[in-house]
């Protein structure tokens, strides 16, 4: 099966933004894309596409879709950094430290616009349907943020948390299986078997993002590459933050009177105490868990006709859908267990 890895490092060589004047324009962008991301979406986008009977031939005209989505994430992780005054991201200072603010977000622009012109290399025949997955896709992760940011200042409740994320971060993940699959099978875009991609994906963002949360807090920045602790400094309405609220609200320790303050005050060490003591933190671990096997449960709802390509050309072609759908399932469950 494919490397993406490899291939996105030859396709970052051959657009070689780095030598690109201007170069205070185009340096953060090889900057930023060479860092050492997981390559979640592009990872996705690629497996879907086999899964749904894409066929291997065909795999360097769709790459393009797997770019974009990437340099998509790398774009919105700019401006985030900035919205989050978070200043180390993969390991290293963020491009808005490393240059300056005016630089992450013409740099962040430019970076959407090169994830545009992925998608207009794609075939012709697919390049309508691509955009307004994508489109639609973008606008969701805006309002997702914007919700975000909203919260920080607000009292959302769980479900409110839900749908903030389900924008922020499982539009883009969901976004990356369903277009694999529309690529595969663009005939069949609005078939129901779609569904099944685009649910897998939900759940498994919003288990992603509970995860995110949890390792900002009990994670550690040698494995995460960004400092934990930023969720809490910035008066995040985390799940974490959201469960120990409730918690507090119907009854839970209140032989600590200040437990309120702490909630709300950026003092990280008191603030992992009290999540300890209420059991915050397992239990974000077990609805991670609960998400992900929502996510591999729609996987199975895929018709065996899809799991193994909807017009399979060949016995080869259907073993490989199997093996792609096997993978999803696999990268599902080592998404439970990471540390970065
Ligand atoms: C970070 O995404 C932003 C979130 C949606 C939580 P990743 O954790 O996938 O970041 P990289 O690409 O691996 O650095
Ligand atoms: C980021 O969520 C989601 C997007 C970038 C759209 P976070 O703000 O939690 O991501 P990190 O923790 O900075 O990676
Ligand atoms: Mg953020
Ligand atoms: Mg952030
Ligand atoms: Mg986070």
């Amino acid at each position: 099966m494919l490397n993406f890895n490899k291939n996105f490092t030859e396709e970052l060589e051959r657009l070689d933004f780095a030598n690109r004047p201007p170069f205070g324009l185009y340096e953060p962008i090889d900057y930023v894309l060479e860092g050492e991301g997981k390559r979640l979406r592009p990872n996705l986008l690629i497996l879907s596409y086999l899964a749904a009977g894409g066929s291997e031939e065909r795999l360097d005209a769709i790459l393009p879709a797997a770019y974009a989505l990437e340099f998509f994430h790398n774009f919105t992780l700019l401006h985030d950094d900035l919205m989050d005054h978070s200043d180390m991201r993969r390991g290293r200072p963020c491009v808005h430290v490393r240059w300056n603010e005016q630089t992450a977000i013409l740099s962040g622009d430019q970076l959407l616009i090169e994830a545009y012109k992925q998608l207009e290399s794609l075939p012709k025949e697919l390049v309508p349907d691509a955009l307004i997955l994508f489109n639609t896709m973008a606008t969701k992760v805006c309002e997702g943020q914007q919700m975000d940011m909203d919260f920080e200042h607000t009292h959302p409740t769980l479900h409110d948390y839900v749908d903030m994320i389900e924008g922020k971060t499982g539009a883009l993940i969901s976004c990356a299986c369903v277009m694999g699959a529309y690529l595969a099978q663009p005939e069949s875009i609005l078939s129901d078997d779609y569904q099944a991609f685009g649910q897998f994906g939900y759940c498994l963002g919003t288990a992603f993002q509970i995860m995110d949360d949890y390792l900002d807090c009990f994670g550690t920045e040698e494995t995460l590459g960004k400092p934990i602790g930023g969720d809490i400094r910035e008066h995040k309405k985390t799940w974490l933050y959201l469960m120990a609220e409730k918690l507090l609200q119907e009854g839970k320790i209140l032989e600590f009177p200040d437990a309120y303050d702490i909630l709300d005050s950026e003092d990280y060490d008191a603030v992992c105490r009290l999540y300890r003591t209420l059991g915050v933190d397992k239990a974000a671990l077990e609805v991670v868990k609960g998400y992900t096997d929502q996510a591999l449960h729609a996987l199975d709802t895929l018709p065996a006709a899809v799991a193994a390509g909807v017009t399979p050309v060949s016995v080869d072609a259907a073993e490989q859908g199997a093996a792609a759908t096997a993978e999803l399932r696999a990268m599902a469950q080592n998404l439970i267990n990471r540390n970065k």
